[in-house]
């Protein structure tokens, strides 16, 4: 046996050897090449961290590429020819005599060349930065591969106007997508959905009045130049910077525009030579355009796998669902056919507004959907008195539970579906004359060859779909309402962005009549109730203890920044002489606390919706906000519930601005409230998200059982001391290990629910829970898998 394989291993390396003449090379010089034939025949950078030559991708497909030698897949940053890949055997890369390198296939067909036909050049080198470069004697560079960049930009080299990120299409491939990074023809940076039918802008929020403005870009300079530097520090002409999150020296990185349309910054970690993400501009990957195809709908509220096909139609391709749905009927208009209408709950498509009408009843859309051939669909909102979007064309679809509205899908009568939510009747259809309006201003669409560019979709900015685009478009709307254009802004104000901005000392005074009701005490301060020049009912927090300088405004601006339902919304803040004050949005009802320790519990439905909605809104602050954030004190107190019982997570990113440490080190004390605060408080352990997982587990645990584990002490045997809590823990885990969980569940759940629960979904939230409050932080599961796993049972 062992001779077997000795002999084996001898053939292989035989071969090798009979293939692998060639060592590895520091240049080429001209009149030499590179061979497909052998894997050794590459170009290394000088310090080894950079390769280039023949990238084999699965049997028979190989492209010229450069990629990271020490990363664990040899992670790709450049190929030569990209869609066009060679074949595995006889495909040469030459430097001819004549000065140009070029690419030809095992058929001797050219697939690429280097434009230095007739120069002088005489010597390619791969740079230490991951730049192929084309060098004459003396040393002028007249080719370089960065200024061809494929879908990943390397620190030090330049995005410029010629020149776009363009994403792969699949994961793994290397094959062309249709997401891109560019600036656009008002100089600013965006990311856009470039596909075969429509190209839309997704990024920043698609309105070119707000976008400059909100992100505090500027559309005036029009260098258009951006580059990631050393340090990781993103820096662009339009006034746009960003840095990793593990900004310092040493550390590779790439920007690349990734194949599901997010743009992120990723880290190489030396030692486990895996990539990790580092930076990302989109945090809800529903917000990419194009994600789901034609006709499909993403949904928020899934964290895997969110496209879906509305009713009435199948995937186009089931093992791409970017390629869209296709109806499943002839949607074609005809006399005979008669159409109806499907509802889909939460829904709407963006943009393609054959038109727009406000205050029209429900009965007056559908007739307009109806009697027009072209309408695919109609968007009904009850909020004002109704408004009304028809729909040409169904893109970019999003479902979220917090979307007042509905869609309906006009489908022929006689079809029959799963589930006909509400089919209306058509009486009389005609097929009139086709006239696109375009609602909102021209400038905001552009022509761009055969199909329509959709710069500003009007459905987006009514809708509140994207809560995102109107919180910012209410900011906006109220500065300027404001300040009319005025701008010398007043002294003390100071706009962060336009949904966030400074308030005076004196205005807070006013709000809050000098202070005058006050609605809440924490660690971090007093809370006021306070109403603002505008009428927005606000609560004001006054801080203690915080961080001096200039660190508050930063910290303050990110927090601004974040955006979820189950999160309070930050408006503002002041910062004068020795006042910190932030203003936030006024959550009406009572926190959780109340509505669980007390008379008015909550029944069980509504616990299992916060419980959902808590974790929603920190797996947000984990896993999707720019800036990592912690909150620290998750408990019942901290949670508000609003009318209609949706929880909302108040003081998250109090943690970083009132205890930032000296050096390095985030929390020089310990925080949080004893009961719900994880062990790794106590020992020297880095603290990291898991501390909130923990508590989070507590708080569930709370909600199931109805009572105060956290601060009830429980004598235990003899003399032994034991938190209710830890007890509790105790006790359903060896129930569980016996499984035996169900009788414990009649038994510990909530008395006063009198057994009205739901127990697969109590059995879900008790094992949740306890899974949560592990001792060891690394047992504890993120807070999205949290949200995955509730969810499951809702
Ligand atoms: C090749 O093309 C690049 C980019 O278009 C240009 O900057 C460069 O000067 C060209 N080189 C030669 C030798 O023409
Ligand atoms: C435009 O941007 C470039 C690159 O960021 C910068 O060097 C230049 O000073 C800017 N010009 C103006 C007028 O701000
Ligand atoms: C690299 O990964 C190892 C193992 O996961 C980890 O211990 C180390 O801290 C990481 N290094 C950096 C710089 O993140
Ligand atoms: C549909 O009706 C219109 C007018 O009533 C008529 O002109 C047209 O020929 C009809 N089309 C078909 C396919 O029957
Ligand atoms: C449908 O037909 C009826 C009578 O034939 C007419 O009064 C009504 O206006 C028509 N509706 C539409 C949308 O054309």
């Amino acid at each position: 046996m062992m001779r077997e394989i000795f002999l084996l291993i001898l053939i292989f390396s035989s071969i090798k050897s009979i293939t692998s003449k060639n060592i590895i090379k520091d240049h080429i010089k001209r009149g030499s090449s590179l061979s497909v034939d052998d894997d050794s025949d590459v170009l290394r950078s000088p310090d080894n961290s950079y390769t280039c030559g023949f990238y084999g991708f699965q049997s028979n497909a190989y492209w010229f590429a450069i990629w990271f030698t020490n990363s664990k897949d040899r992670t790709v940053v450049w190929t030569a020819n990209r869609d066009t890949p060679v074949n595995g055997r006889g495909s040469k890369l030459t430097f001819r005599g004549n000065g140009a390198m070029v690419l030809t296939d095992v058929d001797g067909t050219m697939v690429w060349e280097t434009n230095t036909t007739s120069t002088d050049v005489n010597k390619a080198v791969l740079l230490n930065s991951g730049n192929l470069v084309l060098k004459n004697q003396k040393g002028e560079i007249l080719w370089q591969s960065f200024d061809y960049p494929t879908d990943t930009l390397l620190p030090s080299q330049t995005l410029t106007k010629s020149k776009t990120l363009k994403s792969a299409s699949r994961r793994g491939s290397f094959e062309s997508g249709y997401f891109v990074l560019s600036f656009n023809s008002i100089n600013v940076l965006t990311l856009t959905y470039d596909g075969p039918e429509i190209s839309s802008v997704y990024w920043p929020s698609p309105n070119p009045g707000f976008d400059v403005f909100a992100y505090g870009r500027t559309s005036y300079n029009s260098s258009r130049i951006a580059v990631l530097d050393d340090f990781g520090t993103f820096s662009s002409s339009d006034r746009w910077y960003f840095t990793a999150s593990d900004v310092d020296f040493g550390i590779r990185r790439r920007l690349t525009m990734d194949y599901d349309g997010n743009l992120r910054i990723y880290s190489l970690n030396e030692s486990t030579q895996l990539w990790s993400i580092s930076w990302q501009a989109i945090a809800q990957p529903c917000s990419v355009h194009g994600i789901c195809g034609r006709n499909g709908i993403c949904d928020t509220n899934v964290l895997q796998s969110q496209c879906s096909c509305p009713p009435g139609y199948k995937w186009t391709n089931p093992t791409d669902l970017s390629r869209g749905c296709s109806p499943s009927f002839n949607p074609k208009c005809s006399n005979s056919t008669k159409f109806g209408f499907l509802e889909v709950p939460y829904t709407d498509y963006y943009g393609f507004d054959l038109d727009y009408k406000p205050r029209v009843s429900f009965e007056e859309c559908r007739e307009l959907c109806l009697g027009d051939c072209s309408c695919m669909a109609f968007s009904y909102r009850q909020t004002g008195d109704g408004s009304c979007f028809v729909k040409s064309a169904l893109f970019n679809g999003l479902r979220t539970p917090n979307f007042p509205g509905s869609l309906y899908l006009k489908v022929p009568i006689a079809m029959e579906t799963s589930k006909p939510l509400s089919i209306l009747t058509n009486s009389n259809a005609t097929c009139g004359e086709v006239i696109t309006v375009m609602v909102g201003s021209p400038l905001m669409y552009q022509k761009h060859g055969t199909k329509v560019k959709w710069i500003y979709p009007f459905s987006f900015v009514i809708g509140v779909g994207v809560v995102e685009a109107l919180v910012i478009l209410l900011g906006w709307w109220l500065f300027y309402r404001k300040n009319a254009l005025v701008t010398n802004l007043e002294e003390g104000y100071r706009m962060v962005s336009s949904q966030f901005r400074g308030f005076t000392y004196q205005e807070l005074v006013k709000a809050t009549q000098n202070f005058k009701e006050e609605i809440g005490r924490g660690g971090s301060g007093r809370v006021y109730k306070g109403v603002l020049a505008d009428e927005r009912v606000v609560a004001v927090k006054r801080l203690r203890d915080v961080s001096e300088g200039g660190e508050f405004w930063a910290e303050v601006s990110t927090i601004g920044k974040i955006n979820h339902m189950n999160l309070v919304r930050m408006w503002g803040f002041c910062s004068h002489k020795r006042h910190r004050l932030l203003v936030y949005e006024y959550v009406e009802h009572l926190s959780l606390d109340h509505k669980l320790f007390s008379t008015s519990f909550l029944q069980w439905q509504e616990r299992y919706t916060v419980a959902i909605g808590i974790a929603k809104g920190l797996a947000y602050l984990h896993h999707e906000c720019l800036e990592w954030v912690i909150h620290c004190d998750v408990k019942p107190e901290n949670i508000l519930l609003d009318g209609s019982f949706e929880p909302k997570i108040a003081d998250f990113g109090l943690a970083k601005l009132t205890q930032r440490g000296s050096q390095g080190s985030q929390f020089t004390q310990i925080r949080g409230t004893k009961g719900y605060m994880a062990p790794e408080w106590a020992s020297n352990l880095p603290i990291t998200a898991k501390v909130d997982v923990y508590s989070y587990g507590v708080v569930i645990l709370e909600m199931a059982r109805g009572i105060r584990l956290s601060s009830i002490m429980v004598v235990q045997g003899e003399e032994e001391e034991e938190s209710a809590l830890m007890r509790f823990v105790r006790l359903a885990k060896t129930r569980l290990q016996n499984e035996e969980m169900e009788s414990w569940i009649e038994e510990n759940i909530d008395s006063r629910l009198g057994g009205l629960f739901n127990r697969k979904q109590a059995t879900k939230l008790i094992k949740v829970g306890l899974s949560c409050v592990e001792d060891d932080r690394n047992k504890r599961p993120t807070m999205g898998s949290v949200v995955q796993a509730l969810i499951d049972w809702e």
